[in-house]
């Protein structure tokens, strides 16, 4: 049964939402409403409809009752929204004082990050979840806000200080800055760029890195704007610098800012999931930090297919799938014990709360040195009866 999301109450079993449950804030195929803030959320994620199954879950109220109206449920969605609402103005006017030439007035920035902050220690997805319903006119000033919210999850999933968590949000609003020096006519082209244009965007991170020379900003907000487009192989710009030439704050903008572009909605591209979009990364040898990657992919709580993974039995296993119901539950394959250090039979696991949850992310050269990768592939492309493949852990 269809009906209007404004009308759903808590205890329905929904069966599938309007554009599809990538465009739904919640990361599962079904799902059973459990309150009145679950509702204000699919109504906030802009969705409309949604198909109930009655026989699953509770039904309709008779139509004299009053459902939840729109403007109850969107307060229920928490600061979300309105953090957004409330960078709309000051975002603006940074970026238009920063495209007249004046100097950038960061303490206007202030309660921005402060409200970011406390939005990302409530629900660390409440913010990119709204953050995906972006216009093309609004992509930078949203695309700031989400770069600025991930640094500062990241940082507090790094365990830096409340100094560094939040110069590092204010560094995420303002590392963009200089693209308010590209003209909108090159920002938002669909098609590919000239080499003229090209070098005029690329050029964005030195503009930006000039206008805030003027102001006190931290260090690291300057430090960012100028290298989050470096890569550690030296590949990236300006500069080209590589590994430990680059600060942990460039580094890790880095990671955020592609990973923010890549899971956008923009005029020419569909977005990638966050488990695709944090396989590709991990694909792309010499582009981001692999130890850091790592730690992001952790505070993201999504493990791509191929990563090494350590489960809560202190065995190491490789995910296998994308998690279906639940990417942060995909199914694994163990194949060693950490505490004895001994290859294990292949052993499909789930890893779900019932199963043998994942804690976090490995690299798989520090436990087997130069035969990771031969050892990788042996181990997704078996079938799980075989024999374990030859190796032997190097690490502690
Ligand atoms: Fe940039």
């Amino acid at each position: 049964m269809t009906i209007k999301t404004s009308a759903a109450r808590p205890g329905m079993y929904v069966h599938s939402v309007e554009g599809g449950w990538m465009a739904s804030p919640f990361w599962r195929k079904h799902l059973v409403l459990a309150s009145a803030r679950d509702i204000a959320k699919l109504i906030e994620a802009g969705i409309g409809e949604i198909v109930i199954d009655t026989d699953k879950g509770v039904g309709p109220l008779v139509p004299a009752s009053q459902p939840l109206s729109v403007a109850a449920a969107v307060e229920l969605a928490g600061g979300a929204r309105a953090v957004v609402e409330q960078s709309r103005g000051a975002m603006l006017r940074m970026f238009a004082d920063a495209r007249m030439g004046h100097a950038i007035d960061h303490r206007a920035l202030a309660p921005l990050v402060d409200s970011i902050t406390q939005s990302v220690a409530r629900d660390r997805r409440a913010l990119l979840t709204v953050t995906r319903l972006r216009s093309k006119d609004e992509y930078t000033w949203l695309h700031s806000v989400a770069v600025g919210a991930l640094l500062i999850g990241f940082a507090r999933h790094l365990g830096l200080t409340d100094t560094e968590v939040s110069d590092l949000g204010l560094a995420g609003l303002l590392h963009d800055i200089g693209k308010m020096a590209v003209p909108s006519a090159v920002l938002e082209k669909t098609g590919s760029l000239d080499p003229a244009e090209l070098a005029v965007v690329r050029h964005h991170p030195e503009k930006g890195h000039a206008l805030l020379l003027g102001g006190d900003v931290p260090d690291v907000v300057r430090d960012v704007c100028l290298h989050h487009h470096e890569r550690v192989d030296g590949r990236g710009y300006p500069f080209g610098l590589a590994g430990d030439r680059l600060s942990l704050a460039a580094r890790m903008s880095a990671v955020c800012d592609v990973y923010d572009a890549v899971t956008s909605q923009r005029p020419y591209k569909r977005p990638w999931t966050p488990g695709d979009a944090l396989a590709r990364m991990q694909s792309w040898h010499g582009h981001f930090d692999p130890e850091l990657l790592a730690a992001f992919i952790d505070h993201i709580g999504i493990h791509p297919p191929g990563a090494l993974v350590r489960l809560r039995s202190n065995r190491l296993a490789l995910v296998l799938g994308t998690g279906g119901d639940d990417p942060t539950a995909p199914p694994v394959r163990a194949f060693f014990d950490i505490p004895t250090q001994a290859r294990l039979p292949l052993t499909e696991v789930a890893t779900d709360a019932a199963g043998d949850p994942i804690l976090g992310s490995e690299r798989g050269a520090y436990w087997f040195g130069m035969s990771w990768e031969r050892m990788r592939t042996a181990v997704l492309t078996a079938n799980s009866n075989d024999a374990p493949p030859p190796a032997r852990a190097v690490g502690a």
